[in-house]
């Protein structure tokens, strides 16, 4: 059985990693995403923009992967032994996937512990604070690197290579998300149009829940492990 989970900020809450849209705690609850999260608010206000992403890589790197992030882990070995796959589609910048051991995991809106360069375009690892004056690892540029992230106005990364694993799949499940940021959102549909099988888990019924075979509302720290193991592999 192949399975292909798109999984959003709800999975990496109970991690202590605030959502987006979560009322009161969410992060566009509390900052204007257009002044933070855009091409043209990095090139009005750069120090700004380093600032929001200093604190969330700061804060990434004192939180620890969960239970449900766990969970895929056992769901990726067992699917292995049975001779399924298991493919990790994730909005989330954090790297808690790959800190829990998931391997197979595309990050469609980038990654915050890496920096990109305008100057080469290419990515890095970077793990401190990032700065105007900073210098491109690979090129040497001064004052060229930004967050590895996307934007809103951006493409988000590797969609036709998920698109494709999603179509695929023999079920999508998407975890944690609340179905409001396309392409990524219209990944149920595409699977839908595919005739695969298709699951909600989520804390609450999304935007777009209706557009799902079947849904589980709880806690990702317990459903998600409740599922793997409902799945009787
Ligand atoms: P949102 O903040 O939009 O949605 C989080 C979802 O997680 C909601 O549906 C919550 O109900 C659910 N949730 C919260 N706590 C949960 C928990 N403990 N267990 C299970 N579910 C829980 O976050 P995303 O859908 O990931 O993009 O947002 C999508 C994109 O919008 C993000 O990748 C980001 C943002 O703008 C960029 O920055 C490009």
């Amino acid at each position: 059985m192949k399975i292909s989970v798109l999984t959003g900020a709800g999975i990496s809450a109970e991690s202590g990693l605030p959502t987006f849209r979560d009322k009161g705690e969410g992060l566009w609850a509390k900052f204007d995403p257009m002044e933070l999260a855009t091409p043209a608010a990095f090139k009005r206000q750069p120090e700004r923009v380093h600032e929001f992403y200093n604190l969330r890589r700061r804060m990434l790197q004192q939180v620890e992967a969960n239970a449900a992030h766990f969970a895929l882990v056992r769901l990726a070995e067992r699917l292995a032994k049975a001779g399924g796959e298991l493919t990790i589609i994730t909005q989330n910048v954090d790297d808690l996937h790959e800190r829990a051991g998931s391997s197979h995991v595309i990050h469609i809106h980038g990654e915050l512990m890496q920096v990109k360069c305008i100057a080469c375009d290419r990515v890095a690892v970077w793990t401190a604070d990032l700065g105007i004056q900073d210098v491109c690892p690979v090129c040497g540029e001064r004052g060229g690197l930004r967050p590895n992230v996307v934007w809103f106005g951006e493409m988000p990364y590797r969609m036709d290579e998920a698109s494709a694993i999603v179509a695929r799949s023999d079920l999508f499940v998407a975890i944690g998300t609340s179905g409001a940021v396309y392409p990524a959102a219209g990944l149920v549909e595409l699977a839908a149009g595919h005739g695969v099988r298709t699951c909600e888990l989520n804390l609450a019924p999304s935007d777009n829940c209706n557009a799902f075979d079947e849904a589980r509302y709880g806690r990702a720290t317990e459903i998600v492990p409740a599922w793997v193991d409902a799945i009787g592999l």
